[in-house]
């Protein structure tokens, strides 16, 4: 594949396709298909896998559809959030499958188009930030309608922004004035909240309070706690879960996780493989930013009862 032609460069592929290792005849679940990177890099290592592609934003299903193209007759792709994994493997008749794969968060796809939101960078942006169109709430409804103190707990919670009170109290003074509707609206609220100093370090001062309200407007942990369960009941003996994820507050979640199904069983029994997350390399850190960021965590599931299934009704 040339990468220079992807709309959004996989990150740490080759790990994924090793960790996964497909299997001639295999079903594999990217629950994140993106652009179809990393669907694509599994069936050009093994053409007779079958891929089950879910994405709950409609464009990027589009884009993989056509990236994925050759291989059509073994590609699924459904626009589903991947809470919902369980159900759409039973929707397809599958009850086991051989590997599932989650990298998390946004595309650069969704990055880079300012239309949809997820940018600080342009200033005529509207504060959307909607992975899937069809949810109810944008950035911009949340920032114009949530009281003061939930704002700053998002901020403080999602972004882990030391002044997200005075963040807050700033957004609700300025849309007293006139709601905020564009990119440049919030970021210029963010710059007259943050002192100068604490201005000059740590990157954009907006950085951290347009991840918060990323995570908060597509529930993002909420979606990673309620699938990561869902994915280990899915995989077969031996199979293999891969989680990639971009920032402390999604890899804390995929540890405990991994480190309760590996101690305790729960809700399966699984073996982590990734005592420490794997990172990317200088190289790949170096030709692609977005990667730096990046920690891979797997796991492999081990024989044994399914303690959610057994314990259903009990709690
Ligand atoms: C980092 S990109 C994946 C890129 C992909 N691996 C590739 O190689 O092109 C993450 C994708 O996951 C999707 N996504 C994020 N959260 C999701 C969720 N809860 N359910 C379904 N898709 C989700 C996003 O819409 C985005 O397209």
């Amino acid at each position: 594949m040339q990468e220079h032609e992807a709309p959004h460069r996989p990150v740490m592929v080759r790990q994924v396709v090793e960790l996964l290792g497909p299997r001639p005849g295999g079903v594999y679940v990217d629950a994140t298909v993106g652009a179809g990177g990393h669907a694509r890099a599994l069936l050009e290592r093994e053409p007779s896998v079958r891929i089950v592609g879910l994405d709950r934003d409609p464009e990027a299903l589009a884009v993989a559809a056509r990236r994925l193209e050759a291989w059509r007759d073994r590609v699924v792709l459904l626009r589903a959030d991947f809470s919902e994994l369980e159900a759409k493997l039973r929707d397809l008749g599958l009850q086991r499958v051989d590997g599932i794969l989650f990298d998390l968060g946004v595309s650069s796809l969704q990055l880079d188009t300012p239309g949809r939101g997820f940018t600080y960078q342009v200033d005529e942006a509207p504060l959307d930030m909607r992975m899937d169109p069809a949810l109810p709430l944008t950035a911009a409804d949340l920032l114009n309608r949530l009281p003061k103190e939930r704002l700053a707990r998002i901020f403080r919670e999602y972004g882990e922004e030391r002044w997200a009170s005075r963040i807050a109290a700033f957004v609700v003074e300025a849309r007293r004035r006139q709601p905020l509707e564009r990119a440049g609206d919030l970021v210029a609220c963010i710059k007259a909240a943050v002192p100068a100093a604490a201005r000059r370090t740590g990157g954009h001062p907006a950085r951290r309070v347009f991840q918060a309200l990323r995570i908060a407007v597509n529930d993002e942990l909420g979606q990673l706690e309620r699938a990561l369960p869902q994915a280990m009941r899915a995989l077969r003996e031996g199979g293999r879960l891969v989680v990639i994820s971009f920032h402390s507050l999604e890899d804390r979640r995929v540890k405990e996780a991994l480190r309760r199904a590996q101690s305790a069983g729960e809700p399966v029994p699984m073996r982590v493989l990734t005592r420490k997350p794997l990172t990317p390399d200088a190289a790949e850190a170096a030709r692609n930013p977005r990667a730096r960021s990046a920690r891979l965590r797997a796991a492999e599931r081990l024989a044994g009862p399914d303690r959610a299934a057994s314990t259903k009704g009990v709690r």
